[in-house]
């Protein structure tokens, strides 16, 4: 369940968009960007627990994102690689369970391999929950469960009658995850692109103008703070 006003969000979900144009402010290639992007993600993560965020996912890769050049792709692929293999220890030693969401068919053998290792490695870690989101898609993502759902009504396990708004959500890949609380998109763009749709019905949400390579741990705590003054009431009136 969600907190309540007055409290600060328990699950903050990221749209880190905003690397390109950073990259071609400085005269870099986007990939650069990228790189800047992925040095922010560290920084974010270790806030969380002393702003009371137990759990943070990020929109790292779409399943719309393919459409780029074949050079970005490749490139992007290679630092997704490169991040899991070079922050795993640190990763762990600070306690962060690491897990996957998205669509891993597409995905190259070796970066699933490192992905399922990194997973498996974080699996007793406590102290914050960092969710990746990696070739997700929220539509894909409803479409993938509906299919595992229509699978198990085939086979008897599931009636049509007990399909509702607490089973599908067990076909999901967030299935162990509480809702996000906080949704926030950096870059200006005021669109949610496809990132858990389901799961962000009752969402707060902040789009703000910082590019994601320029996203300090104090942006998040001011974030945090402004939801706290938020009043959520879940389509219910006031007493
Ligand atoms: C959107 O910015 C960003 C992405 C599609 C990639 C996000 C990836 C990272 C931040 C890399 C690090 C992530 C991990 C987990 C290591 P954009 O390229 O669309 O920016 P633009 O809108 O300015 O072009």
């Amino acid at each position: 369940m969600a907190k309540e006003k007055g409290k600060g969000p328990r699950h903050v979900a990221i749209i880190m968009d905003g690397n390109g144009r950073w990259a071609t402010q400085r005269g870099r290639p986007r990939l650069f960007g990228h790189h800047a992007g992925a040095r922010r993600v560290r920084e974010v993560v270790r806030a969380c627990p002393d702003l009371g965020v137990d759990y943070i996912t990020i929109f790292a890769f779409s399943t719309e994102n393919w459409k780029r050049t074949q050079v970005e792709v490749a490139g992007l692929m290679s630092l997704f690689r490169r991040y899991i293999t070079k922050e795993a220890k640190a990763l762990h030693d600070e306690d962060v369970r690491v897990r996957f969401i998205g669509d891993r068919v597409r995905l190259d053998n070796k970066l699933v391999d490192l992905m399922d290792e990194l997973e498996l490695m974080t699996s007793e870690c406590k102290k914050v929950n960092l969710t990746i989101a990696l070739n997700y898609g929220g539509r894909d993502e409803v479409a993938r469960a509906t299919k595992r759902l229509a699978q198990d009504v085939a086979n008897g396990s599931l009636k049509p009658a007990d399909v509702n708004e607490e089973t599908l959500p067990k076909y999901l890949d967030t299935y162990v995850l509480p809702d996000p609380d906080l949704v926030i998109r950096t870059s200006g763009e005021a669109r949610i692109s496809n990132f858990l749709l389901w799961q962000s019905a009752y969402a707060e949400y902040e789009f703000i103008d910082t590019l994601w390579p320029d996203f300090t741990a104090e942006e998040l705590a001011r974030l945090v703070r402004s939801y706290g003054t938020r009043d959520r009431r879940f389509g219910a009136v006031k007493a």
